[in-house]
């Protein structure tokens, strides 16, 4: 099996080129394959001729995108499409990573939240492949606009929609933890979004037995259980056993410039049941990246 990996440098794509480390696996970085770029798409693939791609290559900056939504537009929508006709022509299948910002955010079904700061009150469900779309920012906005063409493009899609995404090797929030924690002791918190934590290892793995499946769709993937921002720094900070002092902070409180959405849980009940999935639970696959950073306690 010819694999080729786009956005391979990603945290995301790096975990990928490990997980399919005994495979024909070339990655291409943005600086050697920019995906926005069609013609450069067109011959890449038709000069390697693989039989998977995996696109991990996205415009990621969340407050980025919302200050230049042509450059998301460009980036997130316009290179999953490419990459699309480009396996079409091929018979290629394409896996693209989509992600929990395309919904508003709002519960489905209407529920309400849990309560801020205690994750009490009634639980709402998570969001399935099959709810409605509402994005609330560019970002989200632009990688809707990316599945949308992938779909109308090549029966031969999986698109995998992730979460919270939290690698070895990139810039997350975990890590980001990690840093203010030594360079502050002291960290604010938001505690009213609420969302699926997901580890690139745990992603990789499951992204590999989907991609051989051919079980096309579109597919909800992301470690198990739900959790805050908050609950995933106090997470960090005792498995890591660092002492921190760690507050609670609203969204409104850290007013970034792009909304993010209050409640993005994804329901992963048909990845679970079709062998794709389960992930392990997010707090499991945070152990398995600070063990990997060499920081678990
Ligand atoms: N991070 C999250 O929390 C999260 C959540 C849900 C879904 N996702 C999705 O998961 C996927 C992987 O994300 P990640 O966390 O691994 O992100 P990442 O670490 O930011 O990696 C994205 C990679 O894409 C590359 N890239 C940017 N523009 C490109 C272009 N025009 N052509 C080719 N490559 C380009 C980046 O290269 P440069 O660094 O050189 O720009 C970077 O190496 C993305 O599709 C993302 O939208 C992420």
């Amino acid at each position: 099996m010819k694999v080729l990996i786009t956005g391979a440098g990603g945290q995301l794509g790096l975990d990928l080129l490990d997980a399919f480390a005994d495979t024909g696996v070339t990655g291409l970085t943005s600086a050697d394959l920019d995906i926005s770029d069609e013609a450069a798409v067109t011959s890449a693939i038709r000069d390697l001729e693989p039989a998977v791609v995996i696109n991990a290559g996205a415009w990621t900056d969340v407050d980025g995108c919302e200050a230049d939504p042509g450059r998301a537009h460009r980036v997130n929508a316009l290179g999953p499409w490419w990459l699309a006709r480009a396996c079409a022509d091929r018979d290629a299948t394409l896996v693209t990573i989509s992600t929990d910002y395309v919904f508003s955010g709002v519960a489905p079904g209407g529920v309400g939240r849990p309560a801020a700061g205690t994750g009490a009150g009634a639980e709402p469900r998570g969001w399935t492949e099959f709810d409605p779309i509402d994005p609330i920012n560019a970002y989200g906005r632009s990688k809707w606009a990316g599945e949308q063409l992938v779909r109308q493009t090549t029966p031969r899609h999986h698109i995998v929609r992730t979460a919270w995404l939290c690698g070895a090797r990139g810039g997350n929030f975990v890590r980001t933890m990690l840093r203010l924690a030594r360079e502050r002791g002291a960290v604010a918190v938001v505690d009213d979004q609420f969302g699926s934590p997901t580890f690139t290892r745990d992603l990789a793995a499951a992204l590999r037995r989907l991609a051989v499946s051919g079980r096309y769709g579109t597919l909800n993937l992301t470690n198990a259980g739900r959790a805050s921002w908050f609950d995933l720094a106090a997470a960090t900070f005792e498995l890591a056993g660092l002492d921190v002092e760690l507050t609670r902070q609203s969204s409104t409180e850290l007013n970034r410039p792009a909304p993010r959405p209050a409640w993005s849980v994804l329901d992963t009940t048909h990845a679970d049941t079709t062998g794709i999935g389960p992930l392990p639970a997010w707090r499991d696959g945070l152990a398995g990246l600070l063990r990997e950073l060499d920081e678990l306690r």
